[in-house]
This record gives C-alpha cells, structure tokens and sequence, in this order.
C-alpha cells in the first residue's frame, strides 16, 4: 500500500499509485457498504471535526457516516453560526480547533487556497471538502471508482465534461485525476464558462454537445454554480438547457454504453434532464453518493495511518 500524504489538499500532490491505492482500498469498503456484517472500527479513538464554511448536503452528511462507520468520534462545526461571523479570522478559528485536539480536520471553504492555509497552521491531518473553484479531491476519486467500477478500468476512456467547468472545483479536479490516470478528457461548454487557457490543459474543448459528445464512454455533467457568478454568464437557462442541457438525443452521440454522472446537487431542466438523471440504466448518479461514503472511509484511514506521534497542540 502506497499512501504517503499527510493531507488530502488535492488531486495535484497525488501519485497515480496513490490514486490507485486509494481506490482499492474504497472499493473494498464500497462492497462491505452494501453488507449488513461489521466494518473494522480503524478510527476508533480518533476525532474528527467537520468544518463547513459553505452549505453543504452530501459531502458533510458523507464525511459524517463514513467517520462513523469507522469508529471515529465525530464532530460537526456549524461555522455559519461560528465565531467567523463575530469577525474571527480563518486562522484563530482554527488554532482554537487544533487545541481541541482532532485527529482528522474536514473543510470546506468558500475561497481558494483556504483549506491549504489552514493545513499549515494544524498539526492534525486535513482533507479538503471543497475550496474556492480550486479543488474538490473527494468528489474526484468518488467519481474515478465510480468509473472504474462501471467501465472496468479508468484508462483510455473518453470522458466528457460539459457545463460550467469555468467556476467548478469538481471540474478542476477531475481533470487532473483522468489526466493523471491517461484518459482523453473533453470540456464542453459555451465559451463564457469555459476558462481562458484551458486549451493548454491537455483536454479537447467543444462549443457543441453533438461533436463533443461524440463517443464518448462517460458524460459528467455539471452544475451552474450561479453562486460563483458575478454576471451573465447565459442568456437564460431554458436557451442554455436548449444548447447544452443532457438529454436522451443528446446522449445519442455519446457511446451506447455511456454512462451519466453529476456530482448534485442537480437543476433539472437546467444542466440534465430529470427522466434521464432518473434512469437507472444510464444514470450513476446515486452511486456517486454511494462511492462517496466508501471513499472518505479509505482517505481517512489512509491519512490516519500516517498521522505522527507528535504530542498533539498547536503549532509554533
Ligand atoms: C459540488 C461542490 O460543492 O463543489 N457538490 C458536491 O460536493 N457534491 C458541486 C456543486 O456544488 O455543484
């Protein structure tokens, strides 16, 4: 087993074995899911503190169960309702945390770089739940064992990425884990949200669902993050689901077998159509969240495994 991170920040620092190990070890635990029997309890003693600065659904209800089912003591921060709002920066809310003691921190932050910052600042392993339009590695490697479980490999695959890629975290991390992983990977979109450059990120860019589509073995649609938006970024959203929504005719073009993901919270009638989004026979969509529990449950125990035994405190 090769795992050497002390933090998951992001897909960037991973090695592709890494990758690989991680996957392994959640697809064992994505089976046990799916069993009634006991899992092993390899957090037992630990505490984990979930810190969301950012409403959330799945991911903190995700991390919550699977630092659950391993054991762990969970803790859920309501940082809506926090110091924060009282004028205490990122920084003292954390130091605050870590003299507290938890073993594993779990963030999501509004801005870029945030989650990074604070894992300099702790002495306790620290995964990103989702920063900024940065990264969101999680969701990521939910979706690559999504994949992998699906098409039997996650190699020389076509993967399509359509929607908003321009304010999406999901994106940016997907793109570095199929790179990684030598896929071909297109992004579609109309230009207003596809970012400047990213041509230059080894990825085929397409204004058009029908070429962009075409062959493709997964089709990963995003959401409109119209929280991230500071104007019009489309004329309205029946033209844009016209143009660029998932729906059966749209998909045609995409390979028979292809399968459809969106990592939700989902528009339907926005981004995918509803029926489609429901259709077990081409949506993997409720995997996603399935594979996403048993993928926090391996990134945990992987970075607990090599916590130190440094007393823990704050650093100085
Ligand atoms: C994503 C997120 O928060 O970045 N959702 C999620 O984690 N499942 C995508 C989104 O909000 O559209």
């Amino acid at each position: 087993m090769t795992f050497r991170q002390k933090h998951l920040l992001g897909i960037e620092p991973l090695h592709p074995d890494e990758i690989r190990s991680l996957l392994d070890l959640a697809n064992s635990y994505a089976d046990q899911n799916r069993t009634s029997g006991p899992v092993e309890k390899s957090l037992a003693g630990l505490t984990q503190v979930n810190m969301f600065f950012e409403n959330s659904t799945r991911t903190l209800a995700s991390f919550e169960l699977a630092g659950k089912r391993l054991g762990a003591t969970v803790m859920n921060m309501a940082m809506q309702a926090s110091s924060i709002k009282k004028g205490e920066t990122l920084i003292d809310t954390a130091l605050t945390l870590n003299a507290m003691h938890p073993d594993l921190l779990v963030v999501r932050h509004p801005h870029s770089g945030a989650v990074n910052l604070l894992a300099e600042k702790v002495n306790c392993a620290v995964l990103n739940a989702g920063d900024g339009r940065h990264e969101h590695p999680t969701q990521a490697l939910l979706d690559a064992l999504t994949i992998r479980r699906a098409k039997g490999r996650l190699h020389r695959l076509t993967v399509a990425i359509c929607g908003d890629i321009a304010h999406s975290r999901v994106a940016r991390s997907n793109i570095i884990l199929l790179g990684k992983m030598e896929n071909r990977i297109r992004l579609i979109g109309p230009p207003t949200l596809i970012p400047a450059g990213a041509a230059d990120w080894g990825v085929e860019v397409y204004g058009n669902m029908a070429k962009g589509l075409k062959d493709a073995d997964v089709v990963m649609m995003l959401r409109l993050q119209k929280e991230r938006m500071d104007g019009a970024f489309i004329p309205s959203e029946r033209e844009y689901f016209h143009r660029f929504g998932l729906d059966a005719e749209k998909l045609a073009h995409a390979k028979p077998d292809a399968i459809v993901m969106h990592p939700g919270p989902m528009n339907r009638g926005v981004e995918i159509d509803g029926t489609l989004a429901d259709d077990i026979n081409r949506s993997h969509i409720q995997e996603q969240v399935e594979m996403g529990v048993a993928v926090r449950m391996a990134a945990m125990e992987l970075l607990a495994r090599n916590l130190t035994g440094k007393p823990k405190g704050v650093w100085v």
